[in-house]
């Protein structure tokens, strides 16, 4: 390379470098402001750098005057198209970052994110990310929206099932004091059976609420589950004769669960009490216990003659019990049982499920092992 070539590419990498620090000087300036500015100085400064390189060489090349004014001429017209071109593309990252932030707004004021149609690639991107938080936030709001509601339902259903014994209860008390009860003793019968049946619900809706907030104290234990259900039989054993039902079951030998003792006792007894109550006298209720690899599952089936299909998904529902009027007097519960079965299971790691199976329904345990 001769001498003069050297000379050449010193003095125009010299200019080049210089206009390019002049240039990054400049994006510095703006970089706060729109990208339209950074675009222009990014078009302005590759042809002046192109331009002052020649400028400074053009000794060196050995340009005649008239040379040099056609270059600085393609110079300056090059130049006002590549800005204009610059600023162009600009205006399309500004228009696209509008509409983004356009669809931003909306998202903020009416919590749906509809992203722009189309833009650049990261553009994009941004705006999939904000689908997914919008339709993650959306989900989230249903659930506190269905929360709020049951919690609403539950707070009016349980007001009116305390309020209606203890109006009875009230009533009775007053009889009594009077002298007006034909049969005090019976009044003092049903009083208890009224007081016991309050307590119930009270200590139910207490257990619920530790579930919901997560104060749930468990202490896992090894647990055989043989023990578990005969305990549960024996317990539930008194209901089921006095119902006639016949209450039954098999475990596989040695079944060992991992779990507070207490807590899967109320997930069995709950269960085993509603398939009693449910089941029609000279039926009978089966509980099976097996192990999995992976799994304990433990099965209560009856014979209540099935729950209807737009049903099965809300028994375990806080407060809901199927087609029972809330009249006073009848035995039917709070509809808090399943709910603290489902909450206790889950506190375990594990599901509770119901399916049909003639001729009643079965609820499945199944607790990881
Ligand atoms: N084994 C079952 N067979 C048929 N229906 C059932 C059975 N278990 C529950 N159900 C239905 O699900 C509803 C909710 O049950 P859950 O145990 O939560 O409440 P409950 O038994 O009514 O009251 P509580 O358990 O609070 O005393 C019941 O009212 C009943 O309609
Ligand atoms: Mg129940």
């Amino acid at each position: 390379m001769s001498g003069a070539t050297l000379a050449v590419i010193a003095i125009a990498v010299a200019w080049s470098v210089a206009v390019g620090l002049v240039g990054a000087a400049l994006a510095w300036t703006v970089r706060r402001r729109s990208v339209r500015w950074s675009a222009a100085i990014l078009g302005l400064v590759a042809v002046a750098g192109i331009a002052a390189g020649v400028l400074g060489t053009a000794r060196a090349m050995f340009l005649s005057d008239h040379d040099f004014a056609v270059v600085i001429t393609v110079c300056a017209v090059s130049g006002v198209v590549s800005v204009g071109v610059a600023v162009w593309l600009g205006e399309q990252v500004v228009a696209s970052a509008r509409r983004l932030r356009d669809a931003a707004i909306n998202f903020g004021e009416g919590g749906e994110f509809v992203g722009p149609a189309n833009g650049p690639r990261e553009f994009a991107e941004i705006a999939r990310e904000l689908t997914r938080s919008s339709d993650r936030l959306r989900s989230s709001a249903e659930r506190e929206r269905h929360l709020e509601e049951s919690r609403r339902e539950l707070v009016a259903w349980v007001s009116h099932d305390l309020r209606t014994p203890l109006a009875g209860i009230r009533a009775m008390a007053e009889a009594l004091e009077d002298g007006l009860a034909d049969d005090p003793a019976r009044y003092r019968a049903q009083m208890r059976t009224e007081v016991d049946r309050m307590v119930r619900m009270v200590d139910d809706l207490f257990e619920l609420s530790r579930i919901h907030a997560g104060s749930l104290q468990l202490t896992p234990q090894t647990v055989a589950l043989g023990d578990l259900v005969s305990e549960a039989i024996a317990w539930a054993d008194p209901v089921a004769r006095s119902k006639g039902v016949r209450v039954g079951g098999s475990v596989d030998s040695g079944v060992l669960v991992r779990g507070d003792p207490d807590a899967l006792a109320r997930v069995v007894s709950n269960l085993v009490m509603n398939a009693i109550r449910h089941t029609p006298s000279d039926g009978a209720v089966e509980i099976h216990a097996r192990a999995t690899p992976a799994a304990v599952e433990l099965a209560v089936t009856d014979a209540c003659g099935g729950i209807p299909d737009a049903d099965l998904g809300r028994v375990f529902d806080v407060a809901w019990r199927g087609g029972h009027a809330r009249t006073p007097g009848d035995d039917v519960g709070a509809g808090l049982g399943l709910a603290i079965v489902k909450g206790l299971v889950e506190a375990h790691r594990g599901t509770v499920a119901v399916s049909n199976r003639a001729p009643g329904c079965q609820f499945v345990v199944t607790i990881p092992a």
